[in-house]
């Protein structure tokens, strides 16, 4: 049983590509990168460390026009399992120039789905760097967790990655 999980939805897009740059941030050898229609979740309670990533696609209707979209379904599946030697952290795509009033929300989502599962969440992330007027995925003046922007900051994703994995590894003594 490797120790750390890597869960992305979507498929081919930008989620994808964060999602193998942060794979790469860990050994390979204790790592697993899935995606979510790929996922046993009866498997999740046995790993260290689960990271889930996705991006905010419809802004503030995400419950109206994704109630039945894949997220939703993997946090019904969970809802009810023993994470309690799990511990979670998220990572999220979103644009900050189009979007600026909704950057990264799903990051807001994806912590409250968890929360209900009671694990440990870890991985906020600060603000700086970014521009926008508000977002769901804030905690105080952190994020939930990593906030991507491939749309309109490429340059940093790479950067951003290695940072905020230095960040989980230490905290998780790996
Ligand atoms: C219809 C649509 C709605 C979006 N809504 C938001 C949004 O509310 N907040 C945000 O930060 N980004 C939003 N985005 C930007 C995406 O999250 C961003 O482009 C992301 O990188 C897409 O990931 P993907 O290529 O894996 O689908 C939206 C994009 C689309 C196409």
């Amino acid at each position: 049983m490797k120790k750390i999980a890597i869960l992305y939805w979507g498929k081919g897009g930008n989620v994808e590509k964060a999602a193998k740059v942060i794979f790469n941030q860990f050994d390979p050898q204790t790592t697993d990168l899935f995606a979510l229609d790929s996922i046993n979740t009866n498997s999740l309670t046995g790993y260290k460390l689960v990271i889930l990533g996705g991006s905010t696609v419809g802004a503030e209707n995400w419950e109206e026009t994704t109630n039945d979209n894949r997220w939703n379904h993997f946090f019904r599946e969970i809802e009810n399992k023993d994470f309690s030697g799990v511990t979670f952290a998220v990572f999220g795509l979103g644009n900050q120039v189009l979007y600026p009033a909704n950057f990264v929300d799903a990051l807001g989502i994806f912590h409250e789905a968890i929360s209900k599962t009671g694990a440990r969440i870890i991985g906020a992330w600060p603000t700086v760097g970014y521009k926008f007027t508000d977002s769901d995925g804030l905690q105080k003046d952190s994020f939930y967790g990593l906030a991507l922007d491939e749309d309109t900051q490429p340059d940093l994703t790479l950067e951003r990655s290695k940072q905020w994995t230095d960040i989980l590894k230490k905290e998780m003594k790996f």
